[in-house]
């Protein structure tokens, strides 16, 4: 909700200041630093131990639209998204084009997984990708225990967009092993369709992992952090209590105004509020957490705004999100008006923060 994933002139002037501040930086000797150092790891790094798997699609019958929905009074002069939500809300599954099998070290071997993340990430953003792989979603094993990385992802709208970008995603798979890939639109309505896909990956492929971190590929996430969070937790959750943190979002509902990305109109819920959720951008929760809302999400219709429909499912379950000081989607507040807001010593402390370009998250 909120400015999240807002398309507001100011990120088109950040990303502008940042495209020139990043060949500032190469221009430099500390950015020549910073991309030795970049190639070094790259080419040292042993071979992707699971590599993508194109799969040979199982047959899922193609899923027809609803034309029903015509009759719904006012859907003519519903915004187009929202008319093919309606017309598609029904379809659940689709083929899955890219799997990684092995990524847990199978269903049996996913309890060693302590930390999974998984990042949604449209077929478009290589660069995000790049840049987490690089940095805070780099795979490895910190204080003992393994973490592991899965970027989420659909197909392009424009079919020759599609062709390219799937090849891409194919290469990256082929490298790094980390891409699960479905056959519908990856679009901004169809994120908790990707989320209900990815949890029922989850079960089949990796039940066992006893932590997941699921957010935005533009979320900076303090992986440290997380894990040292989980480890040190009252309680000793080792991932079968209920665990779902993030920036805690209670008291509002739908936005009825129709210029408003987040536009839900009366066609898609009657209802004025919102369970508590906490904000997509970045939410930490249990296996246990996750398996729940899966066995939930069988029994809730889609609904197209993601981190509120994960609120729809806990509340059925009885179970209540949680915030953290640590997790900040909408943004920090900087303490002084004289210190640059992303001076890398401010991140320190925290566990999230949201909205970065590429090259903030490398400094
Ligand atoms: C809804 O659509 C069906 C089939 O197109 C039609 O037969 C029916 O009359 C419509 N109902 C209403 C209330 O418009
Ligand atoms: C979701 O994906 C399906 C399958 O590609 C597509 O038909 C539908 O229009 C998409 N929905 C939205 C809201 O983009």
């Amino acid at each position: 909700m909120l400015s999240r994933r807002g398309c507001k002139p100011e990120v088109l002037i950040l990303t502008m200041v940042g495209i020139g501040g990043l060949l500032f930086l190469f221009a430099t000797n500390e950015g020549e630093h910073v991309r030795k150092a970049a190639t070094r790891v790259s080419s040292t790094s042993p071979p992707a131990p699971t590599p993508g798997v194109p799969t040979t699609p199982r047959h899922v019958p193609e899923c027809k639209e609803n034309s029903l929905v015509a009759n719904i009074s006012g859907f003519a002069d519903l915004p187009g998204h929202i008319q093919d939500f309606l017309r598609y809300k029904h379809c659940k599954e689709f083929p899955q084009l890219l799997d990684a099998p092995n990524k847990c070290g199978g269903a049996e071997g996913s309890p060693g997984v302590f930390l999974l993340l998984a990042i949604k990430s449209s077929p478009g953003n290589y660069e995000r990708r790049e840049i987490i792989r690089k940095t805070w979603g780099e795979e490895r094993t910190y204080q003992g225990v393994h973490i592991r990385r899965l970027f989420l992802s659909g197909e392009a709208g424009d079919v020759r967009e599609a062709w390219k970008l799937n090849r891409l995603l194919r290469l990256e798979a082929a490298e790094h092993g980390d891409v699960l890939q479905w056959a519908f639109l990856d679009s901004f309505f169809n994120l908790t369709l990707k989320q209900v896909l990815f949890h029922s990956w989850l079960e089949a492929r990796c039940p066992g992992a006893r932590f997941l971190f699921n957010g935005d590929d533009d979320v900076f996430t303090n992986t440290d952090n997380v894990v040292q969070y989980l480890l040190g937790m009252q309680g000793a959750n080792d991932g079968d209590g209920h665990l779902y943190v993030g920036q805690l979002i209670a008291h509002v509902g739908p936005i009825r105004e129709k210029w408003s990305k987040y536009y839900v109109p009366e066609q898609v819920t009657a209802t004025n509020s919102y369970p508590s959720y906490c904000a997509g951008g970045g939410v930490l929760m249990s296996g246990f957490t996750a398996r729940t809302i899966y066995k939930e999400s069988l029994g809730i219709e889609l609904f197209p705004i993601d981190d509120v429909y994960l609120g729809m499912c806990l509340q059925k379950a009885g179970l209540a999100p949680a915030s953290h000081v640590g997790i900040r989607t909408v943004g920090v507040r900087v303490p002084s008006s004289k210190l640059e807001s992303f001076d890398p010593c401010y991140y320190k402390e925290l566990l999230l923060v949201h909205r970065f370009v590429p090259y903030e998250m490398l400094v």
